[in-house]
């Protein structure tokens, strides 16, 4: 089965002899513990985009998260589905197989802007969006979404990629500023030191978009 994470397309590989969608988001997920302090573990995530629960799974396996919120309707157009001919159901089958081993994964069915109010303020210590890739898509669940995260947490996504995603970019610098680490599958990260959650701004106001402050190989 060709998958987005575990058994990627082949056309998706080149420049690289290795499935770079799976160490670059290993990467990120590996790097994830030096942003909490050992005190506050295990935290809590949601993951905005789900689709065959591979990230979910990677994400679970890494053994930080008291909680991992998945959102993800499993329905509507998901281009994959309509390259590779699979159906919701199919996409279901495996997102329960790949989420099998874990009983601290949430999921909930549904659209993010529809599930956001389940969430208190100041309550989430990681956010990975990995939904539509549009701007304003990206926009909106960052701009949702942020307020749930405690001050001193750290947001990221996916396909961070001026070439073929713009705004997902245009949205992330809007929004919260560049990003603090990019990896290869380009996901991005920030840690958000201060927010305010009255009016939802940032303390740190977002920056013109500059050169991300630490990366690994950004592809
Ligand atoms: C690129 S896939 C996610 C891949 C997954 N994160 C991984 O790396 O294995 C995008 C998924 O986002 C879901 N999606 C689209 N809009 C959404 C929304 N507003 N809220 C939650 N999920 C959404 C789609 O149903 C699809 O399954």
């Amino acid at each position: 089965m060709i998958t987005q994470r575990f058994n990627v397309p082949t056309e998706w590989r080149i420049h690289s002899h290795y499935n770079f969608y799976y160490k670059g988001f290993l990467d990120m997920v590996n790097e994830l513990p030096s942003y909490f302090q050992p005190h506050s573990l295990p935290v809590t995530m949601i993951e905005i985009g789900s689709y065959m629960g591979e990230s979910t799974m990677m994400f679970a396996s890494i053994g930080l998260f008291k909680t991992i919120h998945s959102i993800d309707p499993h329905q509507g157009t998901e281009e994959f589905n309509e390259l590779f001919g699979y159906s919701w159901g199919d996409v279901e089958k495996e997102y329960k197989l790949n989420t099998r081993h874990f009983d601290n994964i949430i999921h909930h069915k549904d659209f993010s802007y529809n599930v956001v109010d389940k969430f208190e303020d100041n309550s989430i210590d990681f956010i990975y969006i990995d939904a539509e890739h549009t701007y304003e898509s990206v926009k909106k669940d960052l701009e949702l979404y942020l307020p749930k995260l405690k001050v001193g947490g750290v947001i990221g996504g996916h396909d961070y990629m001026s070439d073929f995603w713009p705004g997902v970019c245009r949205a992330v610098e809007e929004v919260v500023g560049t990003p603090t680490q990019l990896f290869q599958d380009s996901s991005w990260i920030k840690q958000i030191g201060c927010i305010e959650t009255e009016d939802k701004i940032i303390e740190s106001e977002p920056t013109e978009p500059t050169e991300p402050t630490k990366s690994t190989t950004l592809i």
